[in-house]
């Protein structure tokens, strides 16, 4: 085949990594436009202004740098974003994150709400449609929450099938499972009790339903049902009531297991789908053989389930 000749490309437009050395011996300037960074003045020869510029652009570096050093955090980002992942790792696993998602939305748009709303019976219902007809923006937000709400429950289930599927909630790891139950109980909380907040026809009827359901609960349903309603009737108590369960409570409980839940994640690692055979060493402990986890050498996120030390040799079953 002819080989045709390659166009020149010009040197100014080749990044300097790439550009081609000067001939050895010819020395001195090349001969056409001086590369651009070659043009830059050396520090001694900048302008006081140029010098401002360029530590003004470190300035972002150092500041992080600055925090860094006395918080020591990096290591722990790095640690928690550049983790192994087994194996098979695939869309199914977003799911939690997604649910996190989910709950970051409605932590912000509830905030901007709770800034309008008045959790009274004889102002809830106006402070709503004040928000929606009146507030910059205010029908968007209180729509994000709204439907916000059932896509975090939808989220929910979905992870939760995803882990019981995966058989997530089996030796390691199933502590986090049951902060999960925990977790899945205060999103349904959540749910419930910001239902009646609008407090109007639809909202009252429907929280008079679900307190009655919550009735017919074993042992504990009638005592849980009056302590919702907070008296005889549905009326100002159980708003009031609601409003705390809804805006005080549950928010700081899903916080700290949510925390909770997340050092597990890190701690533990994530489990590989069910049909990725995890590989065990020849002569792996009988211990070290029933971790189901990151990885089938006995390790979970690099740490030995049976206390072990770990050798320099590297993961089984995970990829990097
Ligand atoms: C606010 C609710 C929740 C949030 C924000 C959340 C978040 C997460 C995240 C980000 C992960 C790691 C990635 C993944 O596997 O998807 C995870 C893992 C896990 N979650 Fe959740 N989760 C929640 C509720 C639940 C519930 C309701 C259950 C079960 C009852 C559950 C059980 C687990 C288990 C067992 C794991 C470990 C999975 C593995 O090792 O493969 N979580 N969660």
């Amino acid at each position: 085949m002819p080989s045709f000749p390659k166009p020149k490309i010009p040197d100014s437009i080749v990044p300097p990594p790439l550009r081609k050395p000067g001939k050895p011996g010819t020395g001195g300037t090349p001969k056409g436009q001086a590369p651009s960074d070659l043009k830059t003045a050396p520090p001694e020869r900048q302008s006081h202004g140029d010098k401002l510029l360029e530590r003004g652009k470190e300035a972002p570096i150092d500041a992080l740098g600055w925090v860094d050093q006395r918080l020591a955090a990096s290591g722990f980002l790095t640690g928690m974003l550049y983790r192994k992942v087994p194996k098979g790792t695939n869309w199914f696993y977003t799911l939690g994150s997604a649910t996190l998602f989910a709950f970051i939305v409605q932590a912000v748009t509830g905030v901007f709400l709770a800034m309008y709303y008045t959790p009274s019976a004889t102002q809830a219902y106006a402070s709503i449609a004040h928000i929606n007809n009146d507030v910059p923006l205010g029908q968007f937000v209180h729509g994000m929450h709204k439907w916000g709400a059932s896509v975090m429950v939808i989220l929910i289930f979905l992870h939760m099938g995803r882990t019981f599927f995966f058989g997530a909630y089996k030796y390691p790891r199933e502590l986090n499972w049951v902060i999960g139950v925990v977790l899945l109980i205060l999103t349904m909380t959540m749910a419930f009790t910001g239902y009646l907040l609008p407090f109007d026809q639809r909202s009252f009827w429907a929280s008079i339903v679900g307190i009655n359901i919550n009735g017919t609960g074993p042992v504990v349903g009638p005592y849980l049902s009056d302590f919702l309603r907070a008296g005889p009737e549905l009326g100002a108590t159980t708003l009031a009531r609601f409003y705390a369960i809804h805006m005080l409570l549950v928010p700081g409980a899903l916080i700290a297991l949510i925390g909770a839940h997340m050092y597990l994640v890190v701690k533990l690692g994530t489990t590989a789908p069910p049909w990725v055979n995890a590989e065990r060493p020849k002569g792996a402990s009988p211990l070290a053989q029933l971790d189901a986890g990151a990885n089938g050498n006995g390790r979970v996120n690099g740490n030995r389930v049976d206390g072990a030390p770990v050798s320099g040799e590297g993961t089984n079953g995970s990829a990097s």
